[in-house]
């Protein structure tokens, strides 16, 4: 069989309580994307792309949320919570059906990194099950990995059954075990409930594998890579974790950060080189900027492509289907929602540009408005190369205006402009000579 076919069990059943939420605990996003999609993904990455996922009974949301990261994903439902090697024998059919490798992974544990994963699939190469460990600062509450003198595992103590001299270990299980082809259900059938928890542990696997004459080894990983959240502190702790290798990982690739910590990116943000990010920008998913972009500072940007060599804001907010051709300017205060501004264009103050098509070069003036909402439809606006509309313009769609016409400013613009015209629609300059004179006089008598 391929690399590519080996499988992960996904834990998910976890009630999450502590997050005091509606959603399932690993529907909350980190850089954007949910928990359980990390993992999913990391999970892909490492060769591990057959997938079963066990959940609580009622996940409907969670079920559709693995079912888009992992067409064809398995579900196992765990009614009871009895235990790690009870949810892990929930998806006992799918473990049977191969002499694969199996990974068993938790779905709140989503800052693993892929090669973390791939080092315990080579060291499944020379031992039978594989332990991720990490040292940690404070080992309370997890299981201890208890070593031999040649540094092969011996068993795995979970902190409530531990004595007092193995909870001075600091080496910790992060819960992440691999296992060689076929070793797995023969582990399960053995793990009984008798500790403190009244639980079937998964961990028990350790010492009945060595009663087995098989090998169990340990490899490790960063304690922040093995992060578990179970509250909101948890979650904001990984968001700060994954935005600071996200903001490395844009560094590296060639982008200048002026204040790195201040800028937030998900976890698919594109980034060309020579990009340059002032303070206070945020990206939302599904964003790719070309080469030599500058967006400067306070931006807000989602589901937008940026062309190489763009300017863009400050105060700019891009929302799904902007799309900017090469060397767009966008200035303060521009929004651009479902449009298409091409190469050279400028919206330089203060416009709303949505469901619009802006053609070459065109110059958008301050306070532009695409009035592309009736109530009930989004209609388009066309503008043509070379326009110029004039500042404080509303331009009620469905309208276009042809390539190099002009617009008064201040125009309410509800028909067809033609090519090189001038459209203007608003009421007629009238000036009174002497008006202003002869109304201040009026009402300084008044006042006497
Ligand atoms: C587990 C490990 C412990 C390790 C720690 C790392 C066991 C017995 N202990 O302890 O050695 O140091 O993780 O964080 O494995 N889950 C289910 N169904 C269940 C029980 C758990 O799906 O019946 C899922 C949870 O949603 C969670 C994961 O398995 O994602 C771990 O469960 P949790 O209760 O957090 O285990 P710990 O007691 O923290
Ligand atoms: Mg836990």
């Amino acid at each position: 069989m391929s690399i590519s076919e080996k499988r992960a069990i996904v834990l998910a059943a976890g009630m999450g309580t502590r997050m005091k939420s509606a959603l399932p605990k690993v529907m909350h996003k980190i850089a954007g994307r949910s928990m359980i999609a990390h993992v999913l993904a990391i999970a892909g990455r490492a060769g591990f792309a057959q997938i079963t996922a066990v959940i609580g009974p009622e996940s409907g949301a969670l079920e559709d949320e693995i079912g888009r990261q992992v067409p064809g994903a398995r579900i196992a439902y765990q009614e009871e919570r009895l235990g790690t090697a009870h949810a892990v024998g929930m998806a006992r059919g799918d473990i049977e059906e191969t002499d694969d490798d199996i990974l068993v992974l938790y779905g709140d544990t989503p800052l693993i990194r892929a090669q973390t994963l791939t080092l315990m699939s080579e060291e499944l190469t020379r031992a039978d099950l594989v332990v991720l460990g990490f040292e940690a600062a404070d080992p309370t509450g997890y299981g201890r990995l208890i070593l031999e003198a040649n540094g092969e595992l011996a068993a795995i103590r979970e902190h409530a059954d531990a004595s007092d001299e193995e909870r001075r270990i600091t080496l910790c299980n992060s819960g992440v075990m691999a296992f060689r082809g076929g070793v797995l259900p023969g582990l399960l059938d053995r793990i009984g409930n008798d500790n403190a928890k009244e639980e079937y542990y998964l961990t028990d696997a350790v010492e009945l594998a060595k009663q087995a004459g098989l090998r169990c080894a340990v490899v490790t990983a960063g304690e922040d890579d093995v992060l578990g959240i179970n509250s909101r502190p948890q979650l904001a702790q990984a968001e700060a974790i994954m935005q600071g290798r996200l903001r490395a990982a844009a560094m590296a690739g060639g982008a200048s950060l002026h204040d790195p910590a201040s800028v937030y990116f998900s976890f698919d943000t594109k980034i060309g080189r020579d990009v340059i990010i002032e303070p206070c920008v945020v990206f939302g998913p599904g964003v790719s900027i070309g080469d030599d972009v500058v967006i400067k500072g306070f931006c807000h940007i989602e589901q937008a492509r940026i062309a190489k060599g763009c300017v863009i804001g400050p105060f700019a907010r891009l929302r799904p289907g902007a799309e900017l051709a090469a060397g767009v300017k966008l200035g303060n205060f521009v929004e651009i929602k479902q449009s298409r501004v091409h190469e050279g264009a400028k919206i330089s103050h203060l416009s709303y540009i949505g469901d619009a098509e802006i053609g070459c070069n065109a110059n958008i003036g301050a306070g532009t408005i695409t009035c592309n909402y009736d109530g009930f439809n989004k209609n388009l606006t066309k503008i043509g190369e070379g326009a110029f509309i004039g500042s404080n313009s509303a331009l009620v769609a469905p309208v276009s205006i042809g390539p190099g016409a002009y617009i008064g400013s201040g125009s309410v613009i509800t028909k067809d402009v033609p090519a090189d015209a001038l459209g203007v629609a608003r009421g007629k300059q009238v000036e009174k000579t002497g008006w202003a004179s002869a109304f201040r006089r009026a009402n300084a008598k008044k006042g006497k």
